[in-house]
């Protein structure tokens, strides 16, 4: 039996270490199926690229992953080479051979683990054969017109093609886990199991298909998850035959799982199956050796972000950047599944009153959520090339300045300050000012939308008439595509402006996880988030008064819309009148939380999800001791903080006018508040939601 134990050391002395036996790896080979696989889409990106560190950590070279070649994201992220194993070169060739191309190789990240890539485009003569041995197999039709589908099952059909080779050749020994992602690689799953392979399966869904659909369309879903009648819904909106792969899927793997308890829950309506485990996403947590490098980071990222606002918000500069925060949502454009609705409502109630308390501060607020367009427009190019130019003539005057004043004084002569620059010099100066006019106001995107009039973001920055006016608190700019380093307007790639940024707000509707506040954690980045996202459940459920630590979560399950918009409008407005030393406090509690995020913690999930698929699908070879039940783990408030969680933002003393300190910039020591927290444990624990077997 692989026998499990907890034991109360832990990575940060905060955190239960739950030390399981060792899976037998060297007698095993792990593969791991995704459509993201060196592949940027979503979210399921972010699980499959910052996991691969830690696995292979434990599988070194038994670990390999699959999914779609694109011949860009080959040359650009991959290192060809040989595969390691006879059987799996042997059961490449076996497609190759064929005619179906397969690439191997070295994913160029942390990690660096091996990929199998299977060029879909190129296998799709197949497609009609293979639809049919899916109707065979298990009566799903798919439709000609859904070539996201076609292209899914193609990847399947070559997964599965392949796992009947590869097992073929290896016999009895090593045995196979084969972990499949998201129901686009559902497909494989569901061919490897009618045909029999034997190896062992985990399928994990990221979020149901209908829920997501059934969210976006404004229907009260987790009031009614038992009511609806989903094979009707699925038929309803078109993906009846998606959904069929993805339920498939989830009912042929030996262990099922999913990111959260709340998508638990909807995967148990939506999908019929409750899942075995629940596997939360981590991320691969990189320390710092200086304390309070982040806190740097934060610093001059922030530096970066203001240039571009200097150069966005050209001839309206009337605001103090000193005072100014920047607030940001990002992600895929769900508008209201993100939650970005309510966000623009909120925003507009926080400019209302930001102004009638006659605050000094400004917010500007980012929306970095990708949208149909053809470019950046002229006025926002404009904008960064007149800053450019003050930027130039500011140095131009600065050399002259420099060399005249230098040569004065090889003469032993202080000059006349006022006469130093000429008359030339004063008309450069004022001519660059005066290119400084503006008859628009700043421009709430950066990009010409192709469908501005319909988009649903500007459609609400019209009705709320948040317009950057000079008179608002609140601006906004909405940036229609994701970021990058490359770019001529805002060149910084997402995890640098994250860190510049003051405050990530995430108020989504439908989030099985959501990765976006986590980042935003372990960068020590406050943000919002909501009781509808995995994520956010995860922390109230872990941490005792998340607000304290920077992690805000918004009601949006027992509340009325209006009152969940009221208080994401309450915790900004509360952020907006801390001081920068509570801010710098705040954001080093925040920081603290990443061991709970960590993959190095988190990823225990998975290996119980692979040991129990074994012990399942090979029950002679591997067996399970039944696990003890679960008992909670909370992550203590703060020991600084009073009980009250309201009271904690304001109970500090308030000095808004200090902003300016010198003082104010030395970065808070927590050590000693973090050593007090540690100390504050009392009981021994486990995280609660570990999977109690079957
Ligand atoms: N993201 C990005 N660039 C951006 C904005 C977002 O790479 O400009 C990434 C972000 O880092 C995150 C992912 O997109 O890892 C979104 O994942 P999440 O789980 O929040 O949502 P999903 O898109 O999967 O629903
Ligand atoms: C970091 C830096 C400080 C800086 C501060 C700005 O903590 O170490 O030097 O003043 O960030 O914080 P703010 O919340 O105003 O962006
Ligand atoms: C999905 C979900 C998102 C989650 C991601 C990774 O795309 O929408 O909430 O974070 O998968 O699990």
């Amino acid at each position: 039996p692989l026998a499990r134990s907890f034991s109360m050391t832990s990575l940060s002395g905060v955190l239960p270490q739950w030390d399981e036996e060792d899976l037998p790896v060297d007698d095993l080979l792990l593969f791991e199926v995704a459509w993201e696989v060196t592949n940027k889409v979503g979210g399921i990106y972010t699980v499959i690229q910052t996991k691969a560190k830690i696995t292979v950590d434990e599988w070194g070279e038994n670990y390999f992953m699959m999914g779609p070649y694109y011949e860009h994201n080959f040359q650009t992220q991959v290192e060809a080479c040989e595969a390691p194993l006879p059987a799996i070169r042997g059961a490449m060739d076996a497609l190759i051979s064929n005619g179906c191309q397969v690439f191997f190789g070295r994913w160029l990240i942390e990690g660096s683990p091996y990929v199998l890539l299977f060029d879909v485009g190129g296998a799709s003569g197949n497609l009609d054969r293979w639809k049919g041995d899916l109707w065979d197999s298990c009566n799903i039709g798919l439709p000609s017109q859904d070539h996201e589908a076609g292209d899914a099952l193609i990847l399947g059909s070559l997964v599965a093609w392949f796992f009947k080779e590869l097992t073929d050749r290896l016999g009895d020994a090593p045995n196979v886990i084969a972990h499949f992602h998201e129901w686009q690689a559902g497909a494989g799953l569901i061919l490897s199991r009618a045909r029999k392979i034997p190896m062992a399966t985990v399928f994990t869904t990221h979020a149901t298909l209908l829920g997501r659909y059934l969210c976006a369309g404004n229907v009260d879903f987790y009031n009614n998850l038992g009511k609806f009648d989903i094979d009707r819904e699925a038929g309803e909106r078109q993906i009846y035959h998606r959904y069929c792969l993805e339920r498939a899927a989830v009912h042929c793997a030996h262990v099922f799982t999913t990111v959260s308890q709340i998508t638990a829950v909807e995967a148990q309506h939506i999908l019929q199956r409750k899942p075995d485990v629940i596997t939360p996403n981590g991320l691969n947590v990189k320390k710092f050796s200086a304390m309070h490098e982040f806190q740097n980071m934060h610093c001059s990222s922030k530096a970066r972000i203001q240039e571009f606002v200097r150069g966005h918000f050209y001839g309206h500069l009337d605001f103090n950047l000193e005072k100014t925060l920047y607030f940001f949502i990002a992600g895929r454009y769900e508008f209201s599944n993100k939650g970005a609705d309510l966000f623009l409502e909120a925003l507009s109630r926080l400019n209302y009153l930001l102004r009638v308390h006659k605050e000094d501060v400004t917010v500007v607020v980012f929306f970095i959520m990708p949208a149909k367009t053809n470019n950046f427009n002229v006025e926002s190019l404009k904008g960064q090339a007149i800053r450019k130019q003050l930027w130039d003539t500011a140095q131009g005057m600065k050399e002259k300045f420099g060399k005249r004043l230098y040569e004065a004084l090889l003469k032993g002569e202080i000059p006349e300050m006022n006469n130093i620059l000429d008359r030339d010099d004063f008309s450069v100066m004022k001519r660059a000012i005066y290119a400084t006019q503006r008859h628009t106001l700043p421009p709430v995107t950066t990009h010409n939308m192709l469908d501005d009039a319909t988009d649903p973001i500007l459609a609400n920055v019209r009705r709320i008439g948040l317009f950057n006016a000079r008179s608002d608190r609140v601006k906004i700019v909405f940036h229609p595509e994701f970021l990058s380093s490359t770019s001529p307007l805002l060149p910084m790639d997402y995890e640098e402006f994250v860190r510049g940024c003051n405050l990530g707000v995430f108020p989504s509707y439908y989030e099985p996880w959501g990765y976006t506040p986590g980042e935003c954690t372990v960068m020590g980045i406050p943000s919002v988030t909501t009781n509808l996202s995995g994520f956010g459940c995860f922390m109230e459920e872990h941490v005792s008064d998340p607000a304290a630590y920077g992690i805000y979560v918004v009601d949006r399950r027992f509340r009325s819309a209006h009152e969940s918009c009221s208080q994401l409008t309450q915790f900004m407005f509360g952020f907006c009148q801390q001081s920068r030393r509570q801010r710098i406090i705040q954001r080093n509690r925040t920081e603290r939380l990443s061991d709970l995020l960590d993959w190095r913690f988190l990823g225990r999930f998975y290996v119980h999800a692979r040991l129990l698929a074994l012990s399942r699908a090979f029950p002679d070879k591997y067996e399970m001791d039944p696990m003890a039940p679960p008992k909670g783990f909370r992550y203590p408030r703060p020991y600084s903080v009073p009980p009250s969680p309201s009271a904690s933002l304001h109970s500090t003393p308030h000095h808004s006018d200090a902003e300016d300190d010198d003082d104010e910039d030395e970065p808070y020591d927590e050590d000693e508040e973090a050593e007090r927290d540690r100390m504050n444990i009392k009981t021994p624990f486990v995280l609660g939601g570990v999977p109690g077997g079957r």
